[in-house]
């Protein structure tokens, strides 16, 4: 004799009515179990007292009737007990009472000690465990739950390492998850994206067919002719081996192109999709404003710019494909156990829930590696890129063996990353694929003992063993597909962010009308400062005038530079307003006012390219006439012509090739050949002879009469045939201003300027 002593079992045994002679109780454990409820309905009416009982499963309900003589709660304890008898097999923890005990007395015990179920709890759990171990049991004896539970447990074993990939690419400084990120990158293409997923399905069905197709001829080869194929008017061994071959070798020609269809249409959206991301991105970052670009860094737009972009591709052309191609191979691998060999599908899959753990584990191994092995190989590059432009600098302060040293240790880091990956990777794989054989040996084994019992076919059972390799040794590649995908959302999601940089407006504003145009800029009170610093300008006002040439001085990082953009509109004004023939530039058309303005810049830049193209540059529909012309007035020709290909002649990275003043000069030539009214020249010249200087002066004299001419510069001899000069101060504020001569009469921060740069010996 059993006590039945469990909480769960009590929760599910409910008492629904009780009148004298007569209760109705709610039982869980019969529903759905008619053998159950019969036992239950037996055990009771074996019972002194109890004059009938009967439990319905399809209800779950028991109407019991007794003696009035028998207490309510002697029922209702013999009730849970007796549930707890028949139940046994499924819920079996149970504790051992006095054997023989009537049913009343039982009854009475137990409300006499007064053992409220509650009070054994931990005698419940062990009951609750032991119960549904049994249940497990019983229901793993159905080898369809059995490949249900593999599964099951193979997709929450992937879910989980989803939801862990997802949460380490978001501590990579991803912002929140892309939600429908597959349909953002796939955009207008999703289309070919499904045909694409569909000829890889079915090349893999191509691909698969012949080895159902080899069982056969196996049997053939072994057992003679088979009926199926004598169905088809083919009864010799031979003319079904001739056919199945045929068959073998259509199927894989089939395969073949559909493979390599499929590959090209793959790694095309992978590439279209990449090219119109990175032309979309690009365009948002060329004309995304000055202000916001300067805040990114240069690497980080490239990185995006190249390897997050690239990223959105090779989901397509990698992952995408493999994922297809692998739930291909597990729906027939399930499909074809279910339907000729049921008993051994869960054996087949057996090992995928490990080896789907294991790959997501290694993934999670390696990530840091890959991580740090990425970092490490940024750096070498890096410092390698750097190494080589600056190896005049490097050789002449003797820091070779210094270089060479810090180059060693960024490599020796960079082979210690790959080493930990490459252990990791060796070790994974091999793990896999004893997991893998595994499989194959339970299929052979059970599967041969089907065969040898009867009740498996050899031809199915030839067809069917190599199935599960097929599968399980592809099946590490869902894991590195994940963190693909998951590393592409995160991609995706710092792309998103780029596009919403902001842009400077385009096609908006009054266009100018160059003919009409008077050329004068006016500063009016202008306040400007650059993010988190102090302020460049301090309510500056100046007025460069009309046709006339406006001379700039000042201490260096009094802001002249900063004037020079905020004519340009590379950076708005904080307060304040620029002018152009007293209109808000912010008013008028943003690619007309720049149009307006030839500006060469402190530090130009001049493209890997030939002179020719870097004059031409911004002016593309410039001659060579018009190159030829803007170099002689730039005092650039002589050089030019000088140099073996003359105008064709290469200028190197960022100009390397020439000297800084032969860069100057192009530059110069460059904003000359754009032809502007208006013309701001930022220390064009400083890195000229005064010889050549005053040439290009005298040059400009001519070719800026009728235009606006800004010159910024240190050398007062640059500007002091300037019709007006402003000089600025540290603080960004102008101190003085005037002509040459009434600024020297003044005696102030200008005249001393002047002194210390010509000597006391030349006053004017
Ligand atoms: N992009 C920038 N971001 C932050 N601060 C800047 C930036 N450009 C310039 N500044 C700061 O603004 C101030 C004015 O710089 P600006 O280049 O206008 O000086 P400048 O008069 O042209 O100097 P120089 O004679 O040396 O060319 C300086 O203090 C400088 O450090
Ligand atoms: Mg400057």
């Amino acid at each position: 004799m059993t006590i039945l002593v469990d909480d769960a079992v009590d929760r599910r045994v409910r008492s629904v009515s009780v009148i004298p002679g007569r209760q109705r109780w709610e039982v869980g454990p019969v529903l759905g179990r008619k053998r159950t409820a019969e036992q239950l309905g037996a055990w009771l009416r074996s019972q002194p007292g109890v004059l009938s009982a009967r439990a319905s499963s399809i209800s779950g309900r028991l109407l019991i009737t007794h003696d009035p003589a028998l207490g309510s709660r002697e029922v209702a304890g013999l009730v849970r007990h007796a549930v707890g008898e028949v139940a046994e097999d499924v819920q079996p923890a149970v504790v051992p009472a006095s054997r023989g005990a009537g049913v009343g007395s039982l009854a009475r015990k137990w409300w006499w000690r007064g053992l409220a179920p509650k009070q054994v709890g931990g005698l419940s759990i062990t009951y609750g465990i032991g119960a549904a171990a049994l249940v497990v049991r019983g229901l793993l004896q159905f080898p369809t739950v059995r490949l249900a539970a593999v599964v099951a447990a193979t997709g929450v074993i992937v879910y989980r390492g989803w939801r862990r990939s997802r949460a380490r690419q978001l501590g990579t400084g991803a912002r929140s998850p892309v939600k429908g990120g597959l349909r953002t990158i796939l955009g207008r293409h999703r289309r070919a994206f499904w045909i694409a997923v569909a000829m890889s399905a079915l090349g893999q069905l191509l691909y698969l067919t012949p080895l159902l197709v080899i069982g056969w001829m196996l049997a053939v080869l072994t057992r003679g002719p088979t009926s199926l194929l004598a169905g088809l008017g083919l009864a010799g061994a031979s003319s079904q081996l001739w056919f199945l071959s045929g068959l073998t070798l259509v199927a894989y020609l089939g395969y073949a192109l559909v493979s390599y269809a499929t590959t090209i249409r793959w790694r095309d959206l992978a590439n279209t999709i990449e090219h119109e991301w990175r032309g979309k991105v690009y365009a948002v970052v060329q004309r995304g404003s000055l202000g916001s670009l300067e805040r990114e860094r240069t690497t980080r737009l490239a990185d995006l710019l190249t390897t997050d972009i690239a990223q959105l591709g090779r989901v397509l052309s990698g992952s995408a494909g493999t994922i297809v191609e692998i739930g291909v191979t597990a729906v027939v691998l399930i499909g074809s156990f279910l339907f000729w060999a049921p008993h051994l599908a869960w054996i087949a899959l057996l090992p995928a829930p490990a080896i789907a753990a294991a790959s997501f584990y290694y993934q999670e191994r390696v990530a840091p590696g890959h991580a740090e092995g990425g970092e490490t190989r940024r750096q070498l590059t890096s410092q390698l890129t750097n190494n080589l432009e600056a190896s005049a600098t490097v050789k002449s302060f003797g820091a070779e063996d210094f270089e060479i040293e810090r180059i060693e240790r960024l490599s020796q880091a960079y082979r210690a990353a790959n080493h930990r990956i490459d252990v990791e990777t060796t070790r994974y794989s091999h793990a896999v694929q004893v997991f893998s054989m595994s499989a194959l040996i339970g299929v052979l084994l059970f599967g041969g003992s089907s065969v040898l019992a009867g009740t498996l076919s050899l031809e199915t059972y030839n067809g069917l063993i190599s199935l599960p390799t097929f599968l399980l040794l592809r099946l590490p590649e869902v894991g590195s597909a994940v963190e693909d995908y998951e590393r592409t959302l995160a991609a995706l999601g710092r792309v998103l962010e780029l596009l919403e940089l902001p842009v400077e407006p385009s096609g908006t504003g009054r266009p100018i009308d160059v003919a009409t145009l008077q050329r004068e800029i006016v500063l009016d009170g202008v306040t400007f400062a650059y993010p988190g610093r102090a302020p460049a300008l301090r309510n500056v006002s100046m007025r460069l005038r009309g046709r006339k040439t406006t001379g700039l001085v000042g201490a260096t990082g009094a802001g002249k530079t900063t004037v020079a953009k905020l004519l340009l509109r590379l950076h708005e004004v904080q307060s304040g307003r620029v002018l152009l023939d007293g209109a808000d530039i912010r008013e008028l058309r943003l690619e007309d006012l720049r149009r307006c303005i030839g500006f060469v810049a402190q530090d130009a830049f001049l493209f890997d390219g030939s002179v020719e193209d870097n004059i031409r540059y911004g002016t593309f529909d410039a001659g060579r006439d018009d190159v030829m012309r803007a170099a002689r007035l730039a005092e650039a020709a002589a050089f030019i012509e000088a140099m073996p290909d003359q105008y064709d002649s290469m200028v190197g990275e960022r100009g390397v090739a020439l000297s800084g003043g032969q860069r100057q000069r192009l530059s110069l030539a460059r904003a000359i050949v754009k032809d502007a009214p208006i013309l701001v020249l930022d220390e064009a010249t400083s890195a000229v002879d005064n010889e050549t200087e005053a040439s290009i002066q005298r040059a400009l004299t001519e070719f800026a009469r009728d235009r606006t001419l800004v010159l910024i510069a240190h050398r007062l001899s640059t500007i002091r045939h300037a019709d007006w000069i402003y000089v600025m101060g540290a603080g960004g504020e102008i101190v003085e201003e005037g002509t040459h001569v009434e600024l020297l009469a003044r005696a102030g921060v200008y005249a001393s300027l002047w002194r210390l740069q010509v000597g006391d010996g030349e006053r004017d």
